[in-house]
């Protein structure tokens, strides 16, 4: 049986962390808790296999539309929508797991110096960031993607056009995490397997938070940025997905309740828009 959705009641929210600067006690937890998420059997719908499959199943190719156009949530408008929801029963799942109702996903931080980790794309970085949340995201559909307008008979709109995030860093990131030894550079590197990587979570809470961000940018300078809103079509709002609570019940989720983000209990700690290093630096 499928249940609606509810919003979780009288929860403390649960504050994602940047993986670079997490306490001994979250990073202690995160480890427990994908361990005991890789001991449940593999068809366990919370298992690591199951959770990774759901990325797939959504991807493209796996299902079909009535008049035959292929699912797929990449390349348009539902990207942003159904990885927050996937990331957030995945955060619930593992807090389940361990007892811990207030477990917090790590979010790679790859927009703060300190949390790139990485030199190679040091210089790139804040570039891209501006690219991806100012010169090119400027209005919802350059954000957000194109429009997917489910079951239409005259056209396959199932693959209208990604948003800034998604095309710039998100991908780039992948790519580069996929390991090159592979031809379709598993795990990280393909959409089939992307979900196989611990490290896909924490990417793409970074990318959920980029979401918000460009949504905080355009609140506090809305003469600046007057296109930062989501969505309001019907067809964004209403489109829903699947998926395991961390209950073992299948829920249907829907795009129009992700922007609440405050009643989905959980958050990215607060920075003052005005300090963000890469808002300024046009390259
Ligand atoms: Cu569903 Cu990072 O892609």
């Amino acid at each position: 049986m499928i249940k609606p959705f509810v919003f979780p009641e009288g929860e403390t929210v649960r504050m994602r962390w940047p993986a670079h600067a997490g306490t001994e006690e979250q990073v202690t937890l995160y480890r427990e808790a994908i361990k005991a998420m890789r001991c449940l059997s593999k068809d366990h719908p919370h298992s690591f296999k199951s959770q990774a499959k759901i990325h797939c199943a959504y991807c493209g190719g796996a299902y079909k539309e009535k008049y035959g156009s292929e699912i797929r949530i990449h390349n348009t408008w539902l990207y942003f929508p159904f990885h927050r929801w996937y990331l957030y029963f995945y955060e619930r799942i593992l807090g389940k797991l361990i007892g811990r109702p207030d477990f917090s996903l790590p979010y790679w931080n790859w927009d703060d110096p300190q949390g790139m980790e990485f030199p190679e794309i040091f210089l790139t970085q804040y570039i891209n960031v501006y690219r991806d949340l100012i010169k090119d995201g400027g209005d919802t559909v350059s954000f957000f993607g194109g429009p997917y307008i489910a079951n239409n008979p005259k056209e396959d709109t199932t693959n209208p056009s990604a948003g800034s995030v998604e095309n710039g860093t998100h991908t780039a990131v992948h790519v580069w995490v996929g390991n090159s030894k592979f031809t379709s550079k598993e795990d990280m590197g393909h959409f089939y397997s992307a979900g196989y990587g611990p490290l896909f979570y924490v990417h793409h809470a970074n990318v959920d938070r980029m979401w918000k961000l460009w949504k905080d940018l355009g609140k506090v300078y809305q003469d600046e940025f007057p296109g930062h809103v989501e969505p309001k079509d019907r067809d964004w709002l209403d489109a829903s997905y699947l998926f395991y609570d961390e209950n073992e019940e299948l829920v249907r989720v829907s795009n129009r309740d992700t922007i609440h983000l405050d009643k989905l209990k959980y958050n990215y700690p607060e920075i003052p828009i005005g300090v963000l290093q890469w808002r300024t630096s046009r390259p």
